[in-house]
Parts: C-alpha cells; structure tokens; sequence
C-alpha cells in the first residue's frame, strides 16, 4: 500500500512506496528539509535518521539551504533557487511559515504561507502502491485581493540525492535526425543545465537526468532518476555544491521568463517525478515503463497496430490515386493503420504554402477525404491523417485572414523556420479555432488517428494586444492549451489515438504522453542509427510509444544501405510501421515484408507490454565482439520472451557470443517457435542463447520463446 505516515514529534513525514522510502522533516526555523531517499523505513527509522550535518566552515555559508525541499530565493540562500517571486513593492523573495497538512488518495500536501505577504505555497507529493516513483509538483496561490504577484521562476521539485563518495549523470542530448543519444558524465562542482528555450520538450535535450554513484552498470546498482512532465520550455539544473550536495531542480520556463499571479490565482506546476531504483540502469528503465503504463499513457493496455506512413514514401505528392495504391499494397502485406502524411490539404504541393488551410485539396482529393477514407477502411485498416495545427504558413488563407494570430511582436521581423510561423495557441480564440476544424475533421471523415506535428521552435513569441505580461503568460498558455485542445478532442471523440510528433522526437516528455499514444521518435529512419535513437529513447519512455518505420534504401538521412531483414528487425523492436515506397518494392520484398509483419503480430504482446532488458547496450566500452547489440523484452507472466540481436560488422572471422538472458525462468524449458528447438531456462540464463545471424555485415535475429 503506498503510505503516508508522519511522526508529530520529530515533524518528519515518511512516503513509502514498494521499495523506497522518502523523508522529510520540518525544522524548528520553519523549513521543510530533504531527510532520506533509500530502502523503506519504518517511520519510527525515519523519525531517528539526522538531519545532513550543516556546514559551518565560514558565515558564507548557507543554513542547510542546499537540502530543502523547495528551496525558495530570500535569506541567506546561495543555491539554485527553485522559486523566486517579487510583489508589487518591489520586494523579492519568500519568508515561509509552515501552515497545514494534508493527506488524500496517496497525496501529501504540505502547505506554507509567508510572514507579510498574501502568498501561499503548497508541495505535493503523491505516492502508488505498485511503482517506486513518486510525483512532486508545487502550487503557488496570490491570496491577496489587490496586488498581482510576479513569479520569476516556479520549479516543480527539487530532488536531493543522498551523500555518495561520487557521483556520475546520465542524460540525452542530440539534433534534429539524431535524437535522445544517451550520454554519461561525471557531476561538475557547479551547475549543469538542460533546458528548452524553443517553446518545446526539443530534440536537443529531454527533461530527464539520472545520478548515481558511479559504480552502476545495466544489471546493478543504485539510481536517482527524475522526469519532468512538460511540453513547453523548461530548465532541470543538477547542482554540486562546493561540499558535494547534490540535487536536481526543475520545471517549467526558461531564464528570464516567469508569469503573474492575478490576485487570487493560482498557477499548478507540472509533474516531476523522481525515481530511485536499485538493479542497474536496467531496471530504472523497466520500472519508468512501468509508471508509464500504470498512470501516464491513456490507453496502456491496447495494441499499438502495424502502421503505413506515406511520407518517405511520396513526400508533398499525394492524391487520392497513390494513396489508394499505397494502401492496398500496405493492407496487403497486414498493415493495421493507414496514415496519410503531409501534402492532403490546401495549397500544401510542398513546404511553402498552405499550412493552416485544413480542407482536402480539391485537385488531389475532388471529393474530400472520405472516398480514401472509406477504402482503408473497407480494407480492413484504420484511417489515420497528418496534421500540424500550431502552424502557419504565410502563404495560406488562415494568415492572410489573420495575420495576428502568430506569435510576434509590432516592430519585430517574424523569422520563419521552414517558411512558416507559429500560432499564438495562448490565445483562446486561436485554440478554439483549432479544436473547431479538428474535431470537424476527424468527425466529418472518420479518422481514427492523428499524427499531430509541430515543425518549428518559437521566435519573437509576443502577443501585441496583451501587452508584456501576455507575451511572458504565451509560453504557459500555450502548453496549457494545447493540452486542453488535444484532451477535448479524445473526449469528443473516444476512439481517437494520436501520435506526438516534433520533426521527429522533438516533444518526447510524460505530459504529452499523458494525452497522446505514441511518439515518432525521430526524422532519421536509418536502421543503425535507430538502434541509439531507441536505446536513448527507452531509457525513460516505453517501447509500447516508439513508433519505428522500415523505410527504403539508401536511407533518406545518411545514404546508407541496410538488409531489408536488419530494417525490420531493429523496427520490430518499437511500434513497428512501415515507410517505404510499397509500390516500388519487388514482389520478394512485399512477401518477405508480408511475413516479418505477421512475426511482429506475434511477438507484438511481448514487446509492447513486456518488460526490456538491455543484454547488449549500443553504447558499451569496447569492441565486445565486434558489438554485436541485443534486446530482450520478457511477457509479464514470464511465459513468453523475444530476443533481438543486431550485428553491424563481424570482423577476422570470429563467433558470435552466446547472449545470457534475462527474467526466464531457471527451472523451465523454453520452445523456439521458429525453429522449435528447445531450450532449458537455466542454460539461457547461465550461459546464453547463441544467436543464428545471417553471414556478413547488418546480420540481425528474432527469436520467440515460449515456456513449455
Ligand atoms: C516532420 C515529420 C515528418 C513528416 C514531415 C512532413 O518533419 O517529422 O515525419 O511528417 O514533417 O512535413
């Protein structure tokens, strides 16, 4: 049972999950302090942990500022802050006064107030009986009647990690084409920053890190992990100080950006959820997937279904002919849903006209959407469509009709990025508008899917008519209403998935996830260098949201050419969905393309809901046997497993290594379903699984086991 227990007369709190437990403890000054983040305690044990030693080298220093829970700016407080307000006389900073209390469905609320102003802040953290992550989110409340509050930074949490002799990070960085590559760095005295200044989650960084000791590896050790669930710009800052305390901070905005807080207004962060796990980077990832099938993603439970994408295929060239072609050839090698990309709408023949436009064009489609519509369904698929909601291009009705519904400022010039600019989604009337001609859209043509993009960071995001403090309130808004637009819609329309996509993985977070189904991870469908972009991918956010297309080659992105069955494989190891030019394919390769789909329908269950174990990570030191790269995904009930290996280039003529497994049952005997072979459990467990590669460079296996 997840629990809240609190002990009066130390004032220290205790949340426990299945395997953790975490404390705090209220000082005599008032302050609410970090205590303890380890193996579950009794409260009891928590009421007897210390407080960390305070520094006392010098009067420099702080009052053990760098382990409060929410540490806020005012007194003698050097670290990061993670809330800094100023009210209307100027005055900065927060004298907080301990309130109440409060415990509902698993939820601790812990509320403040200051000494002189009308500001109340309230720290919540909310704990599940079947995971070990906890959420933690903040709420800052004007309750004065007169003056507006200016919030210059409102952060979600701040984690502290426990004392440890050292400590490395691990987070991802990347591009657009080359997102989510995983990275892991020792923790500098000092500050280390990842942001998002573009409006979005952004290929570049994704808000999340992991800490640990330094002596973790894939199967063993402890882990600190923690995820901010938000789709706009953000700021996560791990801090050293100078006596080796380590915390990491973070939420919503970038620097130089905050909001006002009308009198009695509130502003509730978003979610940063903390996780500390002890079984490696391994079983980090697994139990992240676990919190994010158990109480993110809407529908966890459902089958993400074989895709088509027509866009590497046929780029801005669609039309209802080739479309219908290209569906009949998908259906026919067992494709589930048929989504049509960029190109359907307006005046949209490439990049440089018609984004906001969304009616059919009548050249491509004489009579609407429905007629293809209709086709993909009579042959058996779902119908889904491309769309980018957020944007404009100049040349388009939309803008000419509205020039003023982009983010810009009077005086400004308003960059365009791909030719096109951004909506001012902050302002209700554009937000209506966006929920009117979607739900229109999806109602009037039967759309079962969305693939939603957003193909540009924000430039001169002002908002002329609202003055400075609108266009600072634009970067929230913005996200808070994007949110409601795609939470209306999947109301109004209950069968409705959707896809997040960003010009790949640029809005990949647990707040977009928490409304969408999946998540097109990235614009580069080379098969090699998925195998990092989804080894980054998958250290946080499931495989059951990774959409992967097996696409033609030479591969659009890098030239390079790989096996058609090393293509499928490294795609069948996500949401498998195909790319390609069908009707360019050989009738070998549609047949070959046929049976790799139907394997995939197979393990599909294993992989999508089962549980990942990275046998062999992409990313290890060394050459390890020419690096072969291997995945495992094990069913919840330990029936069925499926392993992947993927070798680039074998080298002098050496063996494969056996590949131990993982999660199997020691005393079971497991069958092979494609050659029937059997094998005990404890010999894939102890000694490994010799894989049965193809000779040559791009030789790749799937393997389905099933317990006898
Ligand atoms: C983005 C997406 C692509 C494709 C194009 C269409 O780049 O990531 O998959 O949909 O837009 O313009």
């Amino acid at each position: 049972m997840p629990e809240v227990a609190f002990d009066e007369a130390s004032q220290t709190w205790l949340l426990s999950t299945p395997n953790t437990g975490y404390a705090l403890r209220l000082g005599a000054d008032g302050i609410l302090r970090h205590l303890y983040w380890g193996p579950p305690l009794t409260i009891e044990q928590a009421a007897a942990v210390p407080v960390r030693a305070p520094v006392t080298l010098t009067n420099f220093e702080g009052r053990q500022h760098d382990i409060e829970e929410l540490p806020v700016e005012g007194g003698a407080r050097f670290g990061v802050p993670a809330l800094q307000v100023r009210f209307a006389d100027g005055t900065r900073g927060l004298e907080l006064n301990y309130s109440r209390q409060s415990v509902e469905d698993g939820t601790l609320t812990v509320n403040f107030v200051d000494r002189h102003y009308p500001v109340e802040v309230a720290l919540h953290y909310r704990v599940y009986g079947d995971c070990d992550v906890l959420e933690r989110w903040t709420t800052v409340t004007n309750t004065g009647a007169d003056d507006v509050i200016e919030v210059l930074r409102a952060d979600s949490a701040c984690w502290s990690v426990p004392d440890r002799p050292d400590y490395a990070l691990r987070h991802v960085t990347g591009h657009w084409a080359g997102e989510t590559v995983l990275e892991r760095v020792g923790v500098a005295r000092g500050e280390t920053v990842f942001t998002s200044r573009r409006g979005t989650t952004g290929h570049h960084a994704n808000p999340w890190v992991s800490i640990d000791a330094g002596d973790v590896s894939e199967e063993h050790g402890e882990v600190f992990s923690a995820a901010l669930a938000w789709s706009g710009t953000w700021r996560l800052t791990v801090s050293r100080t100078s006596t080796d305390a380590v915390s990491v901070t973070g939420g919503t905005g970038h620097d130089g950006y905050g909001f006002r807080l009308e009198p009695g207004h509130s502003r509730q962060t978003p979610v940063f959820a903390g996780l500390r796990s002890t079984g490696g980077y391994g079983e980090a990832s697994r139990e992240w997937h676990r919190y994010a099938l158990a109480h993110v993603l809407p529908h966890p439970d459902e089958l993400r279904p074989v895709t088509y994408n027509s866009w590497e295929a046929t780029g801005f060239t669609v039309d209802e002919e080739g479309q219908r072609e290209l569906a009949n050839l998908a259906a026919a090698v067992g494709v589930e849903l048929f989504v049509m990309d960029d190109g359907w709408f307006g005046a949209r023949v490439d990049d440089h006209a018609g984004l906001g436009d969304w009616t059919a064009n009548p050249h491509r489609f004489p009579n609407g959407l429905r007629p293809l519509a209709d086709e993909v369904h009579r042959l058996g698929m779902k119908f889904g469509i491309w769309v980018e909601p957020e944007m404009v291009n100049p040349d388009s009705d939309l803008y000419r009709a509205h020039p003023d519904w982009v983010q810009h400022f009077a005086n400004r010039q308003r960059t365009e990025v791909r030719n096109q600019l951004v909506l001012n989604v902050a302002r209700p009337d554009v937000a209506e508008w966006m929920f009117r001609w979607l739900d229109e859209l999806v109602g009037a043509n039967d759309i079962d899917f969305l693939k939603w993009d957003m193909n540009r960071p924000f430039t001169e995001s002002g908002w002329p008519a609202e003055g400075a403090a609108g266009s600072d309130r634009l970067w929230l808004s913005y996200v808070d209403n994007l949110y409601d637009v795609i939470d209306r819609l999947r109301a109004k329309h209950p069968g409705l998935r959707i896809q997040s996509c960003s010009g790949g993985g640029g809005r990949v977070d647990f707040g977009i996830l928490r409304r969408t189904d999946e998540v097109w991870p990235s614009d580069n469908t080379d098969a090699l260098d998925r195998l990092r972009i989804q080894h980054g991918y998958a250290q946080v956010y499931p495989p059951l949201t990774m959409a992967a297309w097996v696409t033609d080659v030479p591969n659009q992105q890098t030239g390079r050419t790989v096996p058609l069955r090393f293509r499928f494989h490294v795609a069948m190891a996500g949401v498998l969905a195909i790319g390609g030019d069908l009707p360019e394919w050989t009738d070998e390769e549609r047949a070959e393309a046929a049976g790799w789909v139907a394997q995939y329908k197979r393990i599909a269950p294993i992989v999508q809901h089962g549980e990942l174990h990275r046998l062999l990570p992409p990313d290890r030191d060394g050459p390890g046997r020419d690096a072969m790269v291997a995945s495992q995904y094990v069913s919840a009930d330990g029936a069925q497993s499926v392993v992947f290996c993927w070798l680039q280039s074998p080298h002098f003529g050496r063996t494969v290594p056996a590949v131990r497994l993982r999660g199997l049952d020691p005393s079971a005997r497991y069958r092979d379903e494609e050659t029937g072979e059997v094998h005990h459990g404890a010999v894939l467990l102890g000694h490994g699984l010799l894989p049965q590669l193809p000779p040559g460079d791009y030789a790749s296996a799937v393997v389905h086991l099933v317990r006898l």
